[in-house]
């Protein structure tokens, strides 16, 4: 028997198994051109807000063709800033959707507002946009669709309820770096928009970071000074602010990532590509992608009835599998307390009885797909 525990989620333990992602493959590809990166910022010897942050928001705002990149410490904070810049605070409600990362949840309820649950489509996994009007209220503030596992939400529907109703939009485009929508980038539709640099993330840094992205001259100028103790200049401080800043090493390393993401993103395509491929006519539910989308495979996550045998059989084949997510946040004991119950969301609560998470990243090679596949195939056959 296998230790499985050491594979769900973690490094490669030997070459018959398949992790479910393996940080370690990338670090060697890049090894040359990163250590050439830390060297300069060791030797610059500027480690907060420094030149790579400067040129990094700069390149990743062109590589989003957007104004503005404010970088900061982490996606949870890019969250939490943008609500704060939008002017967001105890008594207003803030419309989400319950699945999705804890974090989406936790910036809102941290910016003292009040979380409102939409449920979500059952093909793409972002918010239901047939059920997010009659969800608004005159406390209403801001609606914060989740582009998850690398899909964007139906953003034009979103913004139309959002100006009729005079709401701001926040963007959570933590899995989503490159993914477009009617090919406008992800996280530049609406008001703000959010990346994390989480290292599994399509773009990742060696450790937390985050950014925020807007083309509002107001809303950017409010940012910079929120995640610098609200600072306008050194010991200046013109707003109430906090200490949340992408720092150099994070920006240094980020900068040399950015030029290889479109690559990544093209590799994680065709891996879902051939996933796809061999694993059609199965009775198993794969992504989907809406017409006027460009998914980025964050995450290629399928729906199956016996979710758990089948993930259980692939631990026992050496596949390292997750759950995104497996509790939908209303029925998280920290959020227990918004007052939902079991059956207000039934799309959320079915997906996370019946989601799987398979490997995908770039560095995945052809013959552990086939070998992924394999395995699914032939616990579905029997
Ligand atoms: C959808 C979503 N929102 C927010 C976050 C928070 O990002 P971070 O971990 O960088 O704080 C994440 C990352 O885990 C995420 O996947």
């Amino acid at each position: 028997m296998r230790n499985t525990k050491s594979i769900i989620g973690k490094e490669k333990t030997n070459t018959s198994e398949v992790p479910f992602f393996d940080l370690r493959r990338q670090c060697e590809k890049l090894k040359v051109e990163l250590e050439d990166a830390f060297r300069r910022v060791f030797e610059k010897g500027n480690f907060i807000l420094g030149e790579n942050v400067r040129l990094f928001e700069e390149e990743f705002a062109s590589y989003s063709d957007t104004k503005f990149a404010i970088g900061v410490g982490s996606g949870t904070e890019a969250l939490h800033l943008s609500l704060k810049a939008c002017g967001v605070g105890p008594g207003d409600e803030v419309i989400t959707v319950p699945n999705t990362a804890v974090p989406t949840v936790s910036a809102i309820s941290f910016a003292g507002a009040m979380p409102v649950f939409v449920d979500i489509t059952p093909d793409i996994h972002t918010i239901d946009v047939e059920k997010i009007e009659k969800k608004i209220t005159k406390k209403t503030k801001v609606i914060l669709p989740v582009h998850l596992y690398g899909h964007p939400a139906e953003m034009g529907q979103i913004l139309k309820l959002a100006r009729a109703h005079n709401l701001k939009v926040i963007e959570d485009s933590c899995q989503a770096h490159g993914a477009k929508y009617n090919g406008k980038d992800a996280g530049t539709i609406g008001d703000l928009g959010c990346f994390s640099f989480y290292p599994t993330k399509n773009l990742g840094a060696y450790g937390d970071g985050g950014m925020v992205v807007t083309s509002d001259g107001e809303l950017y100028e409010k940012l910079v000074m929120l995640r610098n103790y609200g600072e306008v200049k050194k010991f200046t401080s013109k707003i109430e602010g906090f200490n949340s800043r992408l720092d150099e090493i994070q920006a240094a390393i980020l900068r040399i990532k950015l030029r290889y993401l479109d690559e990544w993103n093209k590799r994680r395509g065709n891996i879902a590509e051939l996933y796809q491929q061999l694993l059609k006519g199965s009775d198993i539910q794969l992504p989907h992608e809406r017409e006027w989308a460009k998914h980025v495979y964050h995450l290629f996550v399928i729906k199956v009835n016996k979710r758990n045998a089948l993930r259980h059989y692939l631990e026992e084949h050496g596949i390292g599998t997750q759950i995104h997510y497996p509790i939908p946040i209303h029925q998280q004991e920290a959020y227990k307390k918004l007052g939902y119950k079991e059956g207000d969301f039934p799309v959320s609560e079915k997906n996370a009885e019946e989601i799987l998470s398979i490997p995908i990243y770039p560095e995945l090679t052809t013959v552990e797909v086939e070998t992924v596949a394999r395995c699914i195939k032939e616990f579905h056959d029997g």
